[in-house]
Parts: structure tokens; C-alpha cells; sequence
């Protein structure tokens, strides 16, 4: 039953003591996000993940959050991803071999390694960060993605943005880069489907990729809700499209929407723009304090590999450990970790 299994997690958990740390994103279903000892953001949770001494790091994420947990720690570390196919569909909309053909084509148009800054979000595999690491580039996350872009442009003039073009856009523009200096690089096409002089007059040059999740949000749910609320504030995650942004009071990382939800006075009605797991959990918190939060989609739309990780998953991966059985490690290749790190150290500099 559900209450065995939450028992045997916790008596589980007991037994490895300090040996083991969980990390929780906070996307993760209630179930499993209530056994973890810290939970965050991306950033965040990367952060903890490098100073955590623990042997075992089990990540309640997805994929690419367990690989950074994985370079960020030291070698006796272990990185554990409690269901293997917790993955991310946007992570996956880059690939390194894409990225180092856009590369190439940028090469014949301009000097790319020296007037092209390489940035990859987080959401992205272990080698892409480690493409950035060998080109001079680095790692965002949204909660510091204006940071690391005024970096990235004060090296060199234009920077090459993957996967998520919204996260690039929102935050360029926010920035005060115009529209017009944006332009939207598709892998499928040669040369990006842009012309030289398009290249050659961008500022940021996005990635074709986007979050599914996200994507299901839109202006008119915005505009519907404002009608009938017009007092209401709105909140959405900058993996959200332009528009839904722009229509936004306030626009930033799942860390950045608790803390203004939690900040914000009694009685203030919230439509909010992320992930449903996290909108239900502040709604529960909210009710307590007279706080009124509303999900921006009327229809339901989770992330369906964030909810691979489930309670049964968490529970064999802990036995297991107790038995002494390392499951599901997650395992950087040494000449990805390496460069992979470079570009993720650079990025936890700059966003001290
Ligand atoms: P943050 O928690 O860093 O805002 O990221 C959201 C997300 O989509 C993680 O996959
Ligand atoms: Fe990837 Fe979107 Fe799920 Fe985050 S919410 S893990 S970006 S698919």
C-alpha cells in the first residue's frame, strides 16, 4: 500500500544516515517531493549538489539535473536518478551533433570561436555543456539567465542560445535587446533557414526548442482570467512564450514564483504559469494565509517524465543502497565531465 511503501522510504532513509542525500525539483509530485532533504530550483539544486558530501545523491528531476549533480561532485559521489527514463523533451531538442553542425555552418558565415558566445540552459545533455566548456561558452539556468547573458555578450559580441528559445527571448528582451536582434535558429533547415545578413546582424541566435509543458500556457488564458479578476496578479516561468510573458506582472525561475507567492499579502489572487505539481503545492500553502492561486491552463498539463519518479521508484533505489546495490547511477564520461564542469563553474561564478 501507499503508506507501507512512504514507511519503508523513511525507515530506508533512516538507515543510510548521512551516506545519503535527496534532491527534490520542485515539479516533483507530493509523494516524493515531501522525502526530500532540499529541494529548489535548478540552480538551487545544483549548488547543493556541489557542496553536498554525501555518497549517495539521489535526484528526484530529471536526467540532465542528475548529470550536473554528477560533475559538480566529487569522484567517490554517486548520482542516482530514480527512474531512467525521466528524461526531458526539450533537453532532447538539442543534440551535440546538431549543435556542432550549426556550429560549423556559423563558422563559414562568420568567425564563430571568436564573435559567437556558446550558452546552453541547463535542460540540456551532459556533452552540450560540455561543448560550451570547450568554446569558451557556459550554463544558465532561468533563475540566472540575465546574469550569465551579460557575460556571455560581454565576450564576444553574439551568443548562440540552446536549447529553449523562450528563456533566451524573454530574457534578451528584458535585457533590452530589440526583436529584430533575435533570430530563430531551425536545426532541421540548412544554415539555420537564415540568410547571412541575418547571422551576421543578431544578437542572440536561439535554438529551435521549446518546453511542452509550457507551451500549453496562452495569452487569452491570461486575458480570460483578467476579465473576471482584474485585481489578480500573474506569475509565469520564463519557459513560457513571449507573449505569455509580456502579459505577465511578474516573469522567473519555479524558486523566484514561491518566494513572490509567499511574499506577496494575504488575500492576493495568483495565476500562475508553470508546472501543475508546483501550482497545487502553493495553492495548499496559500489557502492557509487567504491566498487565492489559480493554474493558468484549463486543461491539465503536467510534466509527464518529472512524474516518472514515483514513490515505488524512490523506494527500490533506496533498498537497494541499503543492500549495498548502486541503482541507476548516473555516470558522466570523464572527457565530458571535464569540460562540462568548466562551463557549469563558470556559470556558478558569475550567479554567486
Ligand atoms: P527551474 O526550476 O530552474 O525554474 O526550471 C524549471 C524546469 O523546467 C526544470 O526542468
Ligand atoms: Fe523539461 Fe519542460 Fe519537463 Fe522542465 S517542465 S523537465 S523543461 S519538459
Amino acid at each position: 500500500t501507499d503508506e507501507q511503501c512512504e514507511e519503508r522510504i523513511i525507515a530506508a532513509k533512516a538507515k543510510l544516515g548521512n551516506r545519503l542525500i535527496i534532491l527534490g525539483h520542485h515539479y516533483q509530485r507530493e509523494e516524493v517531493f515531501r522525502h526530500a532533504d532540499f529541494s529548489g530550483d535548478s540552480l538551487k539544486l545544483s549548488r547543493q549538489a556541489a557542496q553536498s558530501g554525501a555518497e549517495y545523491i539521489v535526484f528526484c528531476g530529471v536526467h540532465f539535473m542528475a548529470e550536473v549533480a554528477d560533475i559538480l561532485s566529487g569522484p567517490e559521489q554517486k548520482a542516482i536518478l530514480p527512474d531512467l527514463a525521466a528524461g526531458c523533451s526539450m533537453a532532447d531538442m538539442a543534440s551535440l551533433d546538431k549543435v556542432e553542425r550549426a556550429w560549423q555552418e556559423l563558422s563559414l558565415i562568420l568567425d564563430a570561436d571568436n564573435q559567437i558566445t556558446p550558452v546552453t540552459y541547463i535542460n540540456s545533455a551532459a556533452n552540450l555543456k560540455a561543448f560550451c566548456g570547450r568554446h569558451g561558452g557556459i550554463v544558465c539556468t532561468s533563475g540566472n539567465a540575465r546574469a550569465v547573458l551579460e557575460w556571455a555578450l560581454n565576450q564576444r559580441e553574439q551568443v548562440l542560445f540552446f536549447p529553449d528559445q523562450h528563456l533566451g527571448r524573454n530574457t534578451g528582451y528584458r535585457m533590452g535587446i530589440p526583436l529584430e536582434q533575435m533570430v530563430v535558429w531551425d536545426f532541421d533547415q540548412p544554415n539555420g533557414g537564415l540568410t547571412a545578413a541575418q547571422i551576421h546582424q543578431a544578437k542572440l541566435i536561439l535554438w529551435d526548442g521549446f518546453c511542452s509543458v509550457h507551451q500549453v500556457f496562452q495569452p487569452e488564458h491570461i486575458d480570460r482570467f483578467r476579465a473576471i479578476y482584474p485585481d489578480a496578479k500573474v506569475i509565469s516561468h520564463p519557459e513560457a512564450s513571449f507573449e505569455v510573458c509580456q502579459k505577465s506582472d511578474e516573469v522567473g525561475s519555479t524558486e523566484y514564483i514561491i518566494k513572490t507567492v509567499n511574499a506577496s499579502p494575504p488575500g492576493t489572487r495568483w495565476l500562475i504559469g508553470t508546472e501543475l505539481n508546483l501550482v497545487n503545492r502553493l495553492a495548499k500553502i496559500g489557502q492557509a494565509e487567504g491566498k487565492l492561486v489559480h493554474f493558468m491552463s484549463p486543461t491539465i498539463c503536467m510534466c509527464s517524465t518529472m512524474f516518472r519518479i514515483d514513490p515505488q521508484h524512490l523506494l527500490w533505489t533506496l533498498e537497494n543502497l541499503v543492500a549495498g546495490q548502486v541503482v541507476n547511477q548516473i555516470k558522466v564520461p570523464i572527457e565530458e565531465a571535464q569540460p562540462a564542469r568548466v562551463a557549469l563553474e563558470q556559470m556558478l561564478a558569475i550567479s554567486a
